[in-house]
Parts: structure tokens; C-alpha cells; sequence
């Protein structure tokens, strides 16, 4: 049985003031037993955050990474620099990042492995543009985005992945995928995992939403079979995160 995974995505937003008063009523707010909760906040507000949610089942993860160790990366962060602060998740390949940072599948499998290997859980994302679902070809899209992405992980790291189907034409639009399109892509997304490795190990991989996720679409969507929890962005700065993950 896959425990379901709702973690919030804040992007470039509040500064760590902020940042820790939202995740104290956050804190108090969601029901842990419910979900694996992860907040995802900006680099400047790792450290607080994950100060204000220590003794609680919260965890936090980092929005990007560097798939190098160390060195001349000006402006990057490392794995092994999260992982020593206690974070435990990375986001890796959101479309934003794909979109205005150039990043690529191949980059994103270079980080989603040296998450791996320094003990974070990559939260991989994937997803279509809207005139790539408009041409028919999203499944054949998607599944390409996560074979590069696990290409030379093993099967017991891929158990510990978290992928997270995002179709871009979703995401901060309020344009909701119907639950009944998000289920289609999330379980090809299972069966491509299911192909790479086998049917038990795609069994234990949780596939997420994300895409104007909402305290009102949430339960039904995270009642699919394949659908295993989301990746919110913008409610997941709002109270109406607690909704989402006590759904
Ligand atoms: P959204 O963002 O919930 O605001 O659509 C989701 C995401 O980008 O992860």
C-alpha cells in the first residue's frame, strides 16, 4: 500500500520571517497521519522552516539542487549540503525550471542521482505543454521524460522516488486536470516504471498530481488508483493546505 505524498511547492515566495509564521500554522494545521506532508520552500528558508517544524512529522525539501558535489558553481547548492541541514526531499525537473533554466531530461536523471545517492528522495517532474496534449501525443511524451529520468537508477533507489505528473497547461492557471486525465497519465507513468524495472517495483513508486490542486478537487483526484498524493503550488501557501493533505 502506497502512503500518500502531499507536498507543497512554495516557488519563489515569502521571505524566511514569513516563511516560518506560515509554517507554524501550517504545522498545527495538517493531519500527518493522513499523508507524508513535505514543504518545499526556497533555499534562504530551509534552515527556520526547518526549525519551526522540528518534533513534527513535516518535512522539508529544497526546489532545486546541483548534481555535482562541490565547486565552481556559483549560485548552485549541493546535495550534501541539503541532506546536512536535515532535508529530506528535492524537487528535480519542474517544468518551471525546465522552462527558464534550461534544464534538461538529462540533467534532471543527473540530479535525480546524486539526490539518490546522498540519501534525498527526488521528487522527478514531468509533464506536457498544451500543445503537446492538443497533438495527441502526451503518453508517448511523458514516458520518455521519465525513462531518461531513472535511466542507471537502481530498482531499490527508483522504490524510494517520488515522480510528480505536472501537465504545464495546469500549473498557476487554475485549469485543472480532470481527475480522469491526471489517473491516464499517472498510471502510464506507472506502467513505463513497471517496464523499466518490473509490476512490483512500479507498485511501490508514488506518482503524484500537480496542477492547481485545490482544497475543493484534491480528494477526488487522490482517490485514483494511480494518483498517490500531489505537488501543490499555489494553495500550498494558503490555510487551504491543511485541506488538501486531511482531505
Ligand atoms: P499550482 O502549481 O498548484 O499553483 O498549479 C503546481 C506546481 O507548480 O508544482
Amino acid at each position: 500500500m502506497r502512503r500518500k505524498i502531499i507536498a507543497g511547492n512554495w516557488k519563489m515566495n515569502l521571505t524566511p520571517r514569513e516563511a516560518v509564521d506560515f509554517a507554524n500554522s501550517i504545522k498545527s494545521a495538517v493531519d500527518t497521519d493522513k499523508a507524508d506532508v513535505v514543504l518545499c520552500v526556497p533555499a534562504v528558508s530551509l534552515a527556520p522552516v526547518l526549525e519551526a517544524v522540528s518534533g513534527t512529522n513535516i518535512s522539508v525539501g529544497a526546489q532545486n539542487m546541483h548534481f555535482e558535489d562541490s565547486g565552481a558553481f556559483t549560485g548552485e547548492i549541493s546535495a550534501k549540503m541539503l541532506v546536512s541541514m536535515g532535508v529530506r526531499y528535492v524537487i528535480v525537473g519542474h517544468s518551471e525550471r525546465r522552462e527558464y533554466f534550461a534544464e534538461t531530461d538529462e540533467g534532471v536523471n543527473k540530479k535525480a542521482r546524486k539526490a539518490l545517492a546522498e540519501g534525498l528522495v527526488p521528487i522527478i517532474c514531468v509533464g506536457e505543454t498544451l500543445h503537446q496534449r492538443e497533438q495527441g501525443i502526451t503518453i508517448d511524451f511523458v514516458r520518455r521524460q521519465v525513462r531518461i529520468a531513472f535511466l542507471e537508477i537502481s530498482q531499490e533507489d527508483a522504490v524510494k522516488c517520488v515522480v510528480a505528473y505536472e501537465p504545464i497547461w495546469a500549473i498557476g492557471t487554475g485549469k485543472t486536470a480532470t481527475s480522469e486525465q491526471a489517473e491516464e497519465v499517472c498510471a502510464a507513468v506507472r506502467q513505463v516504471l513497471g517496464e523499466i524495472y518490473s509490476v512490483e517495483v512500479a507498485a511501490k513508486i508514488r506518482v503524484q498530481y500537480g496542477g492547481s490542486v485545490n482544497g475543493k478537487n484534491a480528494s477526488e483526484l487522490f482517490s485514483m488508483p494511480n494518483i498517490d498524493g500531489g505537488l501543490v503550488g499555489g494553495a500550498s501557501l494558503k490555510p487551504e493546505f491543511a485541506d488538501i493533505v486531511n482531505h
